[in-house]
Formats: structure tokens, sequence, C-alpha cells
């Protein structure tokens, strides 16, 4: 079982849209991992994967903001900023424990709830922002 990408979770913007469908992949792809009973070996993979890609896609959107003079910009960089305390302090156990049933679950429950929260109200509402801009 995963989840779904659907038009819902669009931004409009081609360029995050496209990153957030990878993350997408990526978090479903340890999903399947953990319903063949190989999420422990999974998660260490995808920590890293994730460590890698937030540099690139929060880059991504900042300089948007930025460009743009987006006036949310400095709380949404804060959440942004937020989710990498929050990713290296997942780092530094798994680097402390190894991955593990709990290491699996608190990934899950982070990129999950990210995608819940940020994708669907945080980053939407910039695209809205980028929309009504072109108008
Ligand atoms: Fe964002």
């Amino acid at each position: 079982m995963g989840i779904q990408w659907t038009q819902m979770l669009a931004v409009g913007d081609p360029t995050i849209d496209k990153q957030h469908q990878e993350l997408f992949e990526r978090i479903n792809r340890l999903l399947e991992a953990c319903s063949a009973g190989k999420g422990v070996e999974e998660v260490k993979e995808t920590i890293r994967f994730l460590g890698d890609y937030v540099v690139t896609h929060f880059q991504t959107e900042e300089k948007m903001m930025r460009e743009t003079n987006y006036p949310d910009y400095l709380k949404h960089k804060a959440a942004h900023d937020k989710f990498v305390e929050s990713l290296s302090e997942l780092n530094e156990s798994i680097q402390q424990e190894g991955g593990n049933v709990k290491t699996v679950i608190v990934t899950n429950r982070l990129v999950i709830s990210w995608l819940n929260t940020h994708i669907m109200n945080v980053d939407k509402q910039f695209g809205k922002f980028l929309s009504e801009r072109k108008q």
C-alpha cells in the first residue's frame, strides 16, 4: 500500500511539483519495503536520500520566494529549517543505533506529516501566490 500523488497536491509550478513527486516516490519505496519486511534496510537509504533532497528542494523553493518577494518567505523558510533539524536528529539516531523499527516509524511519520501539513498547506499557499502573480 502506497500513497498516491494527486492533482490536489499540485502547487502549480512544474519544478516544485516534480520534486514533490520525487519525494512521494521515495516514501512509497520505503512503505513498500516495510510491507515486504525490509523497512530497516531501506530506512538508511531513505534518510540518505532525504539529506540531499531537502538541500536541493528547499533551495529551489526559497530562491523562488526571494525572487518573487514572497511575503511569507521567513515563515516558510523557518518550517524548512525545522524539518532539516528533525531530519538531522533522525540521522544522528540512525548513526548511533542503526536502522530499527523505531527509526522506520519515525521516518514514515516525519515524511507523511510533512506531505500532509507542509505540502498541502504551506507550499500550496506559495503556489497560489505564484499563480495570482502571473495574472
Ligand atoms: Fe516548502
